[in-house]
């Protein structure tokens, strides 16, 4: 029995380890350009986790005994498709004493797939990809070795809202004494022990503090292995800080307290080359413009014939805009610029959404399948293309974003033209903070940053200041696309009304207390900077 268990706790941890492992390759860097391709190195990974191992495993030879309330309580890895179980049966017991039910998902998904086996291949791939874009080195387990006397998991130590798990590392190496002891106090839940061993008193079981003690330094090394903590206040998200300390000697660390992530995956097929009609949306807003917006669709419709159009339109007399793979939506009049992209990108099903102007014109160059590949292969969840103007200037609009701490007045937000590196593997494109008007993005992205709907007129930045920190962007000068209109835009702007652009914020009417109250507020900034 307590065998069993043991080697289970073993695969519990383990498995939490090689999690780990995956995401960690080490990949030899290049010269040219930063490699953020989804594989993360990390040198000696074995090693490292050679060494959680040992300091989590030690003292084989020490017995121990199960208690069984409290292991069944730990998470087990592995959950089953079974519905709860019926303990009497009464009329109307289903009604009074609802039961737990069981849908098999991957049963009822797959029996009338044609070729389940790709589904569930592509699925796992999908997952792998998302897992190898949320990973972050902090997550990872760590554990402090004993340099004071305390040995305990720095980081990457989780639980589930009110569930049950075993503290990894904890440990005490001091010198020759009568008696050996160990505190531990938690704020949001209680410590246990999963079993107990001889020689060792255990003071607050079931507490939030608990009290360790021993004669045997050994013996309390070994009792420490089995000490579980389960969370007691619930909060979707959050941590618990927990003291463990011994005589003359105090530490902290922190268990994460958070349900597991769930993953938007899309099902968008699977084929050799990317297939732009199952993964790509293109969305656009028009105002005023239908004649445009026909050169625009005609345009796509000669390389992509197949592939969605979402159009959000606010025209005080909105026309008809018909044909296959087209989706119109009409909204009030003169909702504004992000209110009908927020529209646009709600209506999307497809895992990437490509903005554009409804007075841009695809060419040979507007290839979306490279824009595809690098969202697929990077950690980036949003690239910017190229815009090629009347006059043959093409602008790719790039700029840095930083936000400077102020104090009590707010902080300062600087824009500056350029952009942070070059990607490896990628010489046309470079990792910034804001692009051009023409991009692609992960559709779950940019849904979590939002367009501001409040703001309907000359606005651009703001999006990408909401999105600084949350989006991974990127920009690539080798898409292309044609702008059909003589408008100026503020990427082909002359010296004189860049002088004016730098005032842009500071124009007349409306819009122009909107963007300071926006900045001002929102964004609590008390100054912005620009080039
Ligand atoms: C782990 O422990 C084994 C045996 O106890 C030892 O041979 C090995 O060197 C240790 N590895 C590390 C990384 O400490
Ligand atoms: C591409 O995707 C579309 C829509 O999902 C589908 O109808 C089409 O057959 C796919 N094309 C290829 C070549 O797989
Ligand atoms: C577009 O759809 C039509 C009709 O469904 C199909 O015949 C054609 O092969 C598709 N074209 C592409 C490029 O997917």
């Amino acid at each position: 029995m307590s065998h069993k268990y043991m080697k289970y706790f073993k695969l519990t941890l383990l498995a939490g380890l090689l999690f780990v492992v995956t995401f960690c390759f080490w990949s030899p860097s290049s010269s040219v350009g930063v490699n953020i391709h989804r594989r993360q190195g990390r040198l000696g990974q074995k090693l490292f986790n050679k060494k959680i191992e040992n300091l989590t495993f030690g003292y084989p030879d020490i017995e121990y005994h199960i208690k069984d309330d409290v292991a069944r309580s730990l998470a087990q890895n592995s959950c089953v498709c079974l519905p709860g179980e019926e303990t009497f049966h009464i009329p109307f017991s289903n009604l009074l004493f609802p039961r737990v039910w069981a849908h098999n998902l991957q049963h009822a998904f797959l029996e009338n797939h044609p070729d389940p086996e790709i589904v569930k291949r592509h699925r796992a791939q999908e997952y792998d990809n998302f897992q190898r874009r949320v990973y972050s080195p902090a997550d990872m387990l760590n554990i402090a070795e004993a340099n004071s006397p305390l040995q305990y998991p720095t980081q990457g130590v989780e639980v589930q809202p009110l569930k049950t798990i075993l503290i990894p590392g904890l440990g005490l190496k001091q010198k020759e004494k009568s008696n050996y002891r160990v505190h531990l106090t938690a704020t949001l839940g209680t410590f246990n022990v999963a079993a107990t061993v001889d020689m060792v008193s255990v003071v607050g079981a079931g507490k939030k503090q608990m009290m360790l003690s021993s004669p045997l330094l050994s013996s309390l090394n070994r009792q420490l292995q089995f000490v579980t903590y389960t969370n007691a206040v619930f909060h979707p998200k959050t941590a618990d800080s927990i003291q463990f300390a011994t005589e003359g000697h105090q530490s902290f660390f922190t268990i994460k307290v958070g349900h597991r992530i769930v993953p938007k995956l899309y099902n968008s097929g699977h084929s050799e080359e990317y297939n732009i009609t199952s993964l790509v949306t293109i969305a656009t807003k028009t105002f005023l413009r239908y004649d445009k917006l026909q050169d625009l669709i005609d345009s796509i419709r000669q390389y992509y014939p197949n592939v969605t159009i979402v159009i959000a339109d606010d025209n005080e007399h909105p026309q008809p805009v018909t044909g296959p793979h087209i989706e119109h939506y009409i909204m009030p009049f003169g909702k504004g610029w992000f209110a009908g992209r927020n529209l646009a990108v709600s209506q999307v099903t497809t895992k990437y959404v490509l903005w554009v102007d409804d007075d841009f014109i695809f060419s040979a160059n507007t290839k979306l399948e490279k824009m595809v590949d690098i969202l697929e292969k990077t950690t980036l969840d949003l690239v910017g293309g190229a815009v090629r103007e009347v006059t043959g200037y093409t602008a790719t609009y790039r700029h840095t974003i930083s936000v400077e701490e102020g104090g009590p007045d707010g902080d300062c937000l600087h824009f500056r033209n350029g952009f942070h590196h070059v990607i490896e593997g990628y010489p046309s494109c470079v990792v910034a903070d804001a692009v051009i008007n023409f991009f692609m993005a992960r559709t779950d992205k940019v849904r979590q940053v939002g367009f501001d709907p409040r703001l309907s007129r000359a606005a651009h930045l703001e999006f990408f200041v909401d999105a600084l920190g949350s989006l991974h962007i990127g920009s690539c000068s080798d898409v292309i696309i044609n702008h059909a209109s003589k408008i100026i835009l503020p990427w082909s702007k002359t010296k004189t009304q860049k002088t004016y652009e730098k005032f842009r914020y500071t124009s007349v009417g409306v819009d122009k207390n909107l963007s300071n109250e926006i900045y001002y507020f929102k964004n609590r900034f008390k100054c912005m900077t620009s080039q």
